[in-house]
């Protein structure tokens, strides 16, 4: 599946504008290059980016686009650790930050939640949404023995097969 939010010609103007990948900016224009496959990690590496933003538009462009936590692992892969890779959508709990973190992201990205906290109370709405999130995260990392962010790792997941049966990642 080809990511359709970017023409490669914009790369060299992306990678101008965009020298930091922990950006939190929305405008389009100004986001790394947004990938859902090692096809796009390995092309988006080779025109010299900094950094990628595993995305699939909130899931607003097509019902059935891959999840973002399910293409995660083979962008990593492809990355082998060359640039930070960062990863948006779905994210709405601590736990799912520790997930993405857990499956070798750098940094996770929000849409909606800080929508809903605006939309709940301004920007006190949006600070305890985030509040509310970032200790979410820290009583996950306690509850799975992780003193600091290096120590999460994919160890701490587990996957549920069809068949309802646990096992480790
Ligand atoms: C109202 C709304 C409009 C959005 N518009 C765009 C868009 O025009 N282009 C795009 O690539 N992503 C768009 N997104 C997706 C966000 O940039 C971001 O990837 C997504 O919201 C992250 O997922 P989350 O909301 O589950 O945290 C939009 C999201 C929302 C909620």
């Amino acid at each position: 599946m080809a990511s359709i939010n970017y023409k490669y010609g914009d790369l060299a103007q992306r990678r101008s504008v965009h020298k930091n990948p922990t950006s939190t900016s929305q405008a389009h224009s100004n986001t790394p290059p947004l990938v859902l496959t090692e096809e796009d990690t390995h092309l988006a590496i080779s025109h010299g980016v900094n950094g990628i933003l595993i995305s699939n538009h909130g899931g607003r462009q097509l019902d059935s686009a891959i999840s973002t936590l399910d293409a995660l692992p083979e962008c990593v892969a492809a990355a082998k650790g060359r640039i930070p890779i960062h990863i948006d959508g779905g994210i709405r709990r601590g736990s799912d930050i520790f997930k993405a973190l857990a499956l070798g992201a750098d940094g996770v990205w929000i849409g909606r939640i800080p929508i809903w906290g605006l939309v709940y109370d301004g920007q006190a709405g949006v600070e305890l949404a985030l509040q509310i999130l970032y200790e979410e995260f820290v009583l996950c990392m306690g509850l799975a023995g992780c003193r600091n962010v290096g120590e999460i790792g994919r160890g701490h997941l587990a996957r549920v097969g069809l068949d309802g049966r646990v096992s480790k990642l």
